[in-house]
């Protein structure tokens, strides 16, 4: 029988470890805040890891899961939604203080590669992750491989720009994609009609200012059956269609995984995104339809990849 693998999920707020059995089974894991800057995330995920090694009795591969860009030999390039990252090679410190090797991916890239092997797309060969949470990740499996581009940088479907005047982006430029379909972009939207329309019980829901709305409460209004949060989930349903239309046109997948946080609330965004995205397929009446599915790791997506990326990335 071989030894369990240890991955670890670095995210804006906390890290998520966990290790893995041979039949994907969760052994142990644990929750750490995330820590300000390369030198302190590096011991805390030293110590993380440690710990949940002996827990088992041993581990035999460590992976490390991050947002951002992310190189093939594990040096974070640039990581919008962390602070004091750019140019970290978290791998490589890593691996010396554990003194053991150490696989680093993108964050969704871990995610796809967790729910082709063990969630959602097993199975599949042709597989489009979009994790959609504070920003929106991808994680590409094509031809039945895990795609990982010429410096490690696939995926980075969040920062396709879909207007170029559209507002800033934490990356630097403007109209990303993530600044519409993510659950920052769904508070966006939702503020942005609030100022305009006054939406009464959205603005309610946050506590009566329109500049404090975030995508709960309009989740909350929604499923109140308040017609204009029902019209805000659908123009962020068009803007989640539009990027999956956009993403077909490129990689022709069998099936989308949609995760990330706004994946909880998967019943209330379903309709809208299915509707649109067959209203803005190229040619939807001469081409098979790619699924739309939901994770089914939930949180655990990310580092439950990080602990394959041994397997996945050789
Ligand atoms: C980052 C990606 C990351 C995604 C989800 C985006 O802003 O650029 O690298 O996968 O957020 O965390």
């Amino acid at each position: 029988m071989s030894l369990p693998r240890l991955g670890i999920d670095i995210g804006g707020t906390k890290c998520l470890g966990v290790v893995l059995g041979e039949d994907g089974m969760r052994l142990a894991e644990s929750r750490r805040p995330t820590p300000r800057g390369a030198a302190a995330i590096v011991s805390s995920l030293a110590a993380q890891a440690e710990e949940l090694a002996g827990e088992v009795g041993g581990v035999a591969s460590v992976g490390i899961g991050m947002p951002g860009l992310v190189t093939r030999d594990g040096v974070i390039k640039a990581s919008p939604n962390l602070v004091d990252v750019a140019d970290f090679p978290v791998g490589r410190m890593l691996s010396e203080r554990l003194g053991r090797p150490v696989e680093v991916d993108n964050d969704a890239t871990c995610a796809v590669a967790a729910e082709w092997r063990v969630g959602a797309a097993v199975g599949r060969t042709d597989v489009i992750m979009v994790t959609l949470g504070t920003g929106i990740g991808g994680g590409i499996v094509a031809n039945g491989r895990l795609v990982r581009g010429a410096n490690g940088f696939t995926g980075e479907i969040g920062h396709v720009v879909v207007d170029p005047d559209g507002p800033p982006c934490p990356c630097g430029r403007r109209g990303c994609w993530e600044r519409y379909a993510s659950g920052s972009g769904l508070a966006r939207l939702a503020r942005e009609a609030a100022v305009g329309k006054r939406l009464k019980r959205i603005v309610e829901l946050a506590g009566g200012d329109p500049e404090n709305v975030r995508g709960e409460n309009v989740q909350a209004a929604a499923r109140e059956g308040d017609p204009d949060a029902l019209a805000v989930v659908d123009l962020f349903g068009k803007w989640v269609a539009l990027g999956l239309a956009n993403l077909t046109n490129v990689l022709d997948p069998q099936a989308f995984v949609l995760g990330g946080g706004l994946a909880a609330s998967a019943d209330l965004y379903i309709g809208p995104i299915q509707k649109w995205f067959t209203r803005l397929l190229y040619a939807p009446e001469l081409r098979p339809h790619p699924d739309l599915t939901f994770a089914v790791l939930g949180e655990y997506a990310g580092a439950v990849g990080a602990a394959l990326l041994a397997e996945v990335h050789h």
